[in-house]
């Protein structure tokens, strides 16, 4: 493909621009083939980037280890750009677009020295849909372009549909170029400077420095979740960190359910559920973001903007998820994950009996005496979405599909109880601005401290907080009540006193499932508490789960202290937003305290 493919002004002018700024030894237009694909991954298997996988067990696949230095989600160096640091508040890190503008400018000044410079046309959502937007994401990295292959609608038909229309200006680099005769290392990236950057008001994005994941697959959270949230925002539709799933009783009868979970909190694995329920059944529509807009009839689609799944991979096992396994087993990417002598990959988890030698994800010998792991915690596998043996007939329906409930989770070892439903979407939104998690490996940062992460947006809303939350309080009056999806709230990480899981977890979830899709038609009872309508012991279908009736009761019992304790912290918390917070919200933190204490 060249750039005579298009017409469109703005995108030619833009990639000159480009071309000019950033000064690659060649441009290179995306068409999107498996040729071009084939081809990419060659060139990185001889450059060493890729290791091809054994064509006999994971055909046209491939194992990559990055940069120690270059492993996860920089949220420190994420920024959100906007005239008034007001539009960005106060959970964003904020800098004047000027002043951004200007620094960039001098980084990306012959950032692609000695490096072919990649011109990737992208559709978020089904091609021509309604719904879904259209991005071009330059970048330096081959790497990029094969995930983006994977992750989005790539190629000439883009260009085709985006005719002379807009779209979003993604620039990405490595960050390393080459001098004259300077050898290249396998996963070029910059130590020093990263810069993650969004610019709301004009709807572009521009990255450097790391070649990994959401710093660098510009698609997804920078585009998909940041700049698409300040979209939705204007526009009157929602862009969240939600998984999709269709959910079919044993009479036949489906539901649609978001939900958001902050990063490696269980949204993959609960977007491909395996029910360990006779007769229940779980579908896949996506299981990392939802773009959802209100249908004709004034309920809320919602549509899966991603075409692949870039999934954590430790945990993932036949055991806990075995559609992602039977998913990945042909045509993905393996990001630092450990590599068998068989050219096959592994991860904790995926064997319970570990492999006796292994090459880990830096590069090194292991065996099971090792005291690293073998697979960074945050290592991922790429692989195409409708490879899972679950996807749902309408994930790429344009119309998406109709939500009929949003849940809400975190890991939270103590308090939060299995699950609960709000009283009402102010309460609901309520639940959504009060998600807290321990955090986990995808971003930098220390493992296991609890955070806030209201609607599990914290690192990805492209504009102030609290005016998020009013957004979402919004939806109330935009259709009637009983058109709106019910909000639960989830907690699949309750510990005992030795750190055990007290919920067996994974296939196990569908009993939650089965009491949330059984409430949403008020067709099983709920004991209300004053945190929300819980399940009574009898209601959650516990058969053949060997968990004891003292665990059950001790995850579904409201503990007073300890919410009288979030409510505190709650109430601290909101301080950081002052008067641009909701009132809303604080009258439901006011009632939640009242009926605590009554
Ligand atoms: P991102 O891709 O970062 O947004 O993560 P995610 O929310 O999709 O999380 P994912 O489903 O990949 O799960 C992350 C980790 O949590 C994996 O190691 C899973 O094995 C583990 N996990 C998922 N569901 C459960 C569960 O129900 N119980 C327990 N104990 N662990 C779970
Ligand atoms: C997350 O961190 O929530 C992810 C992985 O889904 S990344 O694409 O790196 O953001
Ligand atoms: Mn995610």
């Amino acid at each position: 493909m060249s750039a005579t493919m298009t017409k469109n002004q703005k995108l030619l002018d833009w990639v000159k621009s480009v071309e000019e700024l950033c000064t690659p030894k060649s441009v290179y237009w995306c068409d999107g083939s498996k040729e071009e694909f084939d081809r990419l991954a060659n060139e990185m298997v001889e450059a060493g980037t890729f290791v091809k996988l054994n064509e006999s067990i994971k055909p046209n696949s491939y194992y990559c280890k990055s940069d120690p230095a270059d492993v996860a989600r920089v949220e420190d160096r994420t920024f959100i750009c906007t005239e008034n640091p007001e539009e960005t508040g106060p959970t964003n890190n904020w800098i004047h677009p000027q002043e951004m503008k200007q620094k960039l400018n001098e980084l990306f000044k012959g950032s692609m020295k000695g490096r072919t410079m990649y011109v990737i046309p992208f559709s978020m959502g089904p091609l021509g849909s309604k719904i879904a937007h259209i991005g071009v994401e330059i970048s330096d990295s081959p790497y990029v372009v094969c995930n983006m292959h994977i992750m989005t609608r790539v190629g000439e038909k883009v260009l085709e549909v985006l005719g002379d229309g807009d779209f979003v200006p993604c620039l990405h680099s490595v960050g390393a170029p080459l001098n004259d005769g300077e050898k290249d290392v396998p996963w070029p990236c910059n130590g020093e400077n990263k810069y993650i950057v969004h610019f709301p008001e004009e709807k572009s994005i521009w990255s450097y420095g790391s070649g990994y994941g959401g710093n660098a697959l510009l698609g997804k959270k920078c585009f998909a979740l940041r700049i698409a949230s300040t979209m939705a925002r204007e526009e009157g539709w929602l862009a969240d960190h939600m998984l999709i799933l269709g959910i079919t009783n044993p009479e036949g009868e489906k539901k649609y359910i978001a939900a958001a979970f902050p990063s490696a909190c269980g949204k993959t694995n609960l977007a491909m559920l395996t029910p360990s329920l006779p007769g229940w059944k779980v579908e896949t529509v996506g299981d990392d973001i939802a773009w959802m807009k209100f249908g004709e009839d004034g309920r809320l689609y919602a549509i899966n903007p991603e075409a692949g799944f870039f999934g954590v991979a430790p945990g993932t096992s036949m055991d806990t998820n075995p559609n992602a396994i039977l998913s990945l087993q042909a045509n993905s990417i393996f990001t630092n994950v450990a590599l068998t002598p068989e050219g096959d990959v592994w991860w904790e988890g995926l064997t319970k009996k570990k492999p006796s030698k292994l090459t880990d994800w830096k590069g090194n010998e292991w065996t099971p005496e090792s005291k690293t792991p073998a697979a960074h915690p945050n290592s991922r596998f790429t692989t195409p979405a409708k490879q899972c043996p679950v996807i749902d007939p309408k994930w790429e329906d344009p119309e998406g599909v109709p939500i009929s409930a949003i849940l809400f989770g975190g890991r939270r070892a103590t308090s939060i109880p299995l699950v609960y439903e709000a009283f009402d979407w102010h309460h609901g939104v309520f639940l959504g601005s009060i998600v807290s998690s321990e955090q986990t490996a995808a971003a930098e940062g220390k493992i296991g401290a609890v955070r806030r992460d209201p609607f599990a947006m914290l690192p990805f809303c492209g504009y102030n907080m609290a005016d998020y939350f009013a957004h979402w309080l919004s939806f109330m009056h935009r259709t009637e009540t009983d058109k709106l999806p019910k909000f639960f709230s989830v907690n699949w990480f309750r510990k005992d006193e030795n750190g055990k899981f007290l919920w067996p977890g994974f296939g196990d979830n569908i009993r939650v499932l089965k009491w949330i899709f059984d409430r949403i038609d008020n067709k099983v009872d709920a004991v209300e508490t004053p945190i929300g309508y819980l399940p009574s012991i009898d209601s959650l279908d516990v058969s053949d789960l060997t968990i004891t009736k003292e665990e059950l009761s001790s995850i579904l019992n409201v503990d007073t202290e300890g919410w009288l304790n979030e409510v505190d912290e709650t109430r601290n918390y909101y301080k950081l937003f002052g008067d641009r917070l909701p009132s809303e919200l604080i009258d439901e933190v006011n009632e939640l305290e009242e009926r605590l204490k009554s």
